[in-house]
């Protein structure tokens, strides 16, 4: 959130919002998911995901495709999901089936903002985190990896709730090259991240994962979840830098290294000295085919226009 919304506009878009009749429905296992995703892995038990997985078999199924993807880290597919998790551990293994539940979550035919270029930002932002997270050396890299999943998803909600305001904002944004929330908050005042609060809200996400949809952004105006928040918020820019941003141009210098983000991880993480940013986002060059494919896999029924 750019600028804080007015009391009014805040109350309206919660209105719009909550009453919506085609809000996204988030698939039964998927809250159950998330919760299990923030215990501690000791207090997770493997029967316990297996159980509420075998209440989906659709969710079953792509899991268990999209785990022997390179991005994720077997060769062949898994015949089950118990073998998934012993040859994945119990977290990745996890935080696949929640990419899959949110393919099936936002089942809609008419997007104003390209489902497949939305799709492509969020797992590749997604990945991205995971990747960040790994080279910082942080505890939890697979919940950075749902961050940067779940960060935008205000924009479908725009889509759904708010089409026509929405899609002026996209056409100002990519008649003037800036940053689509920029454009949102000047035609619509407010933003996919105000619209995202209130479906994480709904959701009962983590306190943790609503920070980082509402102010990833400007990291500084969140007071909790810190370093996920700027951790998602350099993951994004990187995304929009390299081609992976919402399908227009966006003219804009990005100076990583000096933006308020890189400071506060630097406090959080020693390990940011030794990260090589050259060399990372030509990693991330070399994934694009791969997420392409993945975002059919995981994404492709959802849209119906993959
Ligand atoms: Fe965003
Ligand atoms: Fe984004």
């Amino acid at each position: 959130m750019s600028t804080p919304v007015a009391a009014p506009v805040a109350a309206q878009i919660r209105d719009r919002v909550s009453h919506i009749e085609t809000l996204p429905t988030i698939p039964t296992v998927f809250l159950p998911l998330l919760n299990l995703l923030n215990l501690p892995l000791d207090q997770v038990k493997l029967d316990e995901v297996a159980k509420l997985v075998s209440y989906d078999n659709t969710i079953a199924a792509q899991c268990l495709r999209v785990a022997s993807s390179p991005l994720f880290g077997l060769a062949k597919t898994p015949d089950s999901i118990k073998t998934a998790v012993i040859a994945l551990g119990l977290r990745r293994v996890q935080t696949i089936l929640l990419t899959c539940c949110m393919g099936n979550a936002f089942a809609m035919k008419d997007w104003t903002l390209d489902p497949t270029v939305f799709w492509k930002h969020s797992l590749g932002c997604a990945l991205v985190c995971r990747k960040f997270s790994e080279k910082l050396r942080a505890t939890d890299s697979e919940k950075a990896y749902m961050a940067g999943l779940l960060h935008d998803i205000g924009f479908p909600v725009n889509c759904m709730v708010f089409p026509k305001e929405f899609s002026a904002a996209m056409t100002y944004a990519a008649q003037r090259q800036i940053p689509l929330h920029e454009a949102e908050q000047t035609t619509m005042g407010f933003t996919h991240c105000d619209t995202g609060l209130v479906l994480a809200q709904n959701w009962r996400l983590a306190d943790d994962m609503s920070q980082v949809i509402a102010h990833h952004h400007d990291p500084g105006q969140s007071d909790a979840a810190q370093p996920l928040v700027a951790l998602v918020h350099l993951s994004d820019l990187l995304c929009r830098m390299r081609n992976l941003g919402y399908g227009y141009y966006e003219c804009q210098k990005v100076d990583m290294a000096h933006d308020p983000a890189w400071a506060v991880l630097a406090r959080e993480y020693r390990a940011l000295e030794q990260v090589d940013l050259v060399r990372f986002t030509f990693e991330l060059d070399e994934a694009m085919d791969e997420i392409s494919t993945l975002v059919s896999t995981i994404f492709g029924n959802a849209s119906g226009k993959i």
